[in-house]
């Protein structure tokens, strides 16, 4: 698992050691910074995937192997000049400032990616890629789950309802990657919606079995009781489709099945988010944003009890987000003993003096109370009940 992540003249950060536990909440104001977490390790994937972060023979100069990849699937950040943090800093006396995206892992290890700045490449050069504390080769190719088939990234911009979605068999299918709006789900739920939720905290105790189909209805009946979906193909073409039925119980349709434009907003938005969770294996690495949009209270409440169960099985999850139901639900899940308290981190992102951005960090007791509220964290409800009762 990754227990650190360190950025270095990033985007909203000039010089930053983010902790990360199995479930990480990454709070706070607009324009904070979250995301720019969530980015600086989708920038490591999308590097990794087009063969740049580690060199792949010992031929290669592991000095000046490779770079990041700014534009690309996951994220486009554009070029040098929008990524080098504005108020950068420079390391080692160089003449010109150094990106650097790196983690340290639980086992000790830690990787850093440097890269030299230029204004208006999307590839920025690597200054020296190197394993921080293990030379090349013997850095492994897969040293992280940021690296591992497990890894999702469901950005805060989702699929919505919609006559049908993308068929790719390379996305879906042989990647296991649901897409960064989501846009494979369906395609994926298709293909592996027979496959087994394996036995532990992810399992639904009222799904009707154990398929990963069963389990995301059984999920998906908490935010809207009674319904159920189903996935199918459209023969001769490239697109799946997606239905939902909801079970009445009076007149002649109620086993009709609807399509998604006939059916509310939120279920087809959450549901990439439940079966990112749903699918989660020990080296799943899971990164979200906003997994509570567009749903009601208790909808998000138990959206965070789900990401909970998929920490609990062993997977690693960033949430950004804005809802103290999400973050309420953790803290229940931790006083319910469905995740250990050391096993949560939640940080509250605000702007600092200068416009910096800071990072306060509340610690959860097992009870699930914190042990500090700054100012602007989830204290809405209590400022706005004061001018009501004023
Ligand atoms: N090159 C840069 N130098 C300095 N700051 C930057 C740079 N690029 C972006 N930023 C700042 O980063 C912030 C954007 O951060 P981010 O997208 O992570 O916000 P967020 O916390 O996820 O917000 P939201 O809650 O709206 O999703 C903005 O304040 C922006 O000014
Ligand atoms: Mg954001």
């Amino acid at each position: 698992m990754i227990n650190e992540l360190r950025l270095l003249n990033f985007k909203a950060f000039r010089s930053v050691a983010i902790p990360l536990a199995p479930v990480t909440l990454l709070t706070g104001l607009n324009s904070s910074g979250k995301s720019t977490v969530l980015q600086a390790l989708a920038l490591l994937r999308q590097s990794f995937e087009a063969g740049m972060t580690h060199p792949t023979d010992e031929t290669m100069d592991p000095e000046h192997f490779g770079g990041l990849m700014l534009d690309g699937d996951l994220v486009e950040l554009g070029t040098g000049q929008d990524v080098l943090h504005e108020d950068f800093e420079l390391v080692d006396l160089t003449p010109d400032p150094l990106i650097s995206v790196g983690y340290r892992m639980t086992d000790g290890r830690s990787h850093e990616w440097t890269v030299q700045y230029a204004a208006e490449q999307d590839v920025l050069p690597a200054k020296g890629f190197h394993a921080a504390d293990e030379p090349f080769p013997e850095v492994e190719r897969h040293d992280a789950p940021l690296f591992f088939a497990g890894f999702q990234y469901l950005k805060a911009d989702r699929i919505v309802p919609a006559t049908t979605y993308p068929r790719s068999h390379r996305e879906a299918v042989g990647r296991g990657f649901l897409g960064p709006r989501g846009e494979h789900t369906i395609n994926f739920l298709r293909h592996y919606g027979q496959g087994i939720v394996p036995e532990g905290p992810l399992r639904h105790p009222e799904a009707r079995a154990h398929t990963l189909l069963d389990q995301v209805v059984a999920w998906m009946q908490e935010l809207c009781p009674g319904v159920n979906l189903e996935a199918h193909e459209i023969p001769g073409v490239d697109s799946v489709r997606l239905s939902y039925g909801f079970g009445g119980t009076t007149g002649l349709d109620s086993s009709r099945r609807r399509r998604p434009t006939n059916v509310g907003f939120g279920l087809t938005y959450a549901l990439p988010i439940v079966v990112a969770c749903l699918s989660a294996t020990r080296d799943s690495l899971i990164l979200l944003e906003n997994p509570e949009a567009h749903l009601h209270p208790r909808g998000q409440s138990r959206m965070a009890a789900l990401v909970a169960a998929a920490a609990a099985s062993g997977a690693q999850l960033i949430v950004e987000t804005h809802s103290d139901h999400v973050l309420n639900g953790l803290r229940i899940a931790v006083k319910n003993k469905r995740i250990a308290a050391s096993d949560t981190a939640v940080h509250f992102f605000r702007r600092g003096g200068g416009d910096k951005a800071e990072i306060v960090t509340p610690r959860m007791g097992d009870d699930g109370m914190l042990s500090e509220w700054p100012d602007g964290f989830f204290d809405e409800w209590e400022s706005s009940l004061d001018q009501l009762l004023d």
